[in-house]
């Protein structure tokens, strides 16, 4: 069953800018070949990501990532069937997000307003569509 799954958590302060990198890097290179899909946005402080793919092997996934000691606090926000990905074409993107999300630009004003919830850890059935559109525009 195809599905997407949506998760937050804090960045150590370990974490690198190329712990960082490796993430992204490894992340390509084993989510190929399980079909998973999805976007990483990071912060100096945060991580917010989205897994698409078969359920069982995001949820494994997640449940391996939830104990990498480059973050902690993961909390997953949405998991749930999907007819189709919102990111076909992404083993793993990233996007950096500045504290003062200024990429957010792309985001109308509501919009905005609802990812910054997202962020603060509240469910919203439109999460992932928003995410989309700052990878999408
Ligand atoms: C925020 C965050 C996101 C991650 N996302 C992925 C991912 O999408 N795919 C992946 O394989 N590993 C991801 N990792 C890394 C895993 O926790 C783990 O280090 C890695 O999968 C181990 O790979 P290996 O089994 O090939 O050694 C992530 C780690 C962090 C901290």
């Amino acid at each position: 069953m195809l599905s997407e799954l949506l998760y937050i958590s804090f960045r150590n302060s370990s974490c690198t800018s190329e712990e960082v990198e490796k993430i992204l890097k490894q992340s390509i290179q084993n989510n190929g070949k399980k079909n998973i899909t999805g976007v990483l946005l990071y912060s100096k402080v945060q991580f917010l990501q989205v897994l698409e793919g078969d359920n069982e092997q995001i949820v494994t996934l997640y449940d391996k990532i939830k104990t990498d000691s480059r973050h902690d606090k993961a909390l997953m926000l949405s998991l749930k069937p999907i007819k189709e990905r919102f990111f076909p074409s992404w083993q793993m993107a990233g996007k950096e997000m500045d504290s003062g999300y200024q990429f957010l630009s792309t985001l109308q004003e509501e919009e905005k307003k609802e990812f910054q919830q997202i962020l603060e850890g509240e469910t919203n059935s439109n999460a992932v569509k928003i995410i989309s559109r700052l990878f999408n525009d």
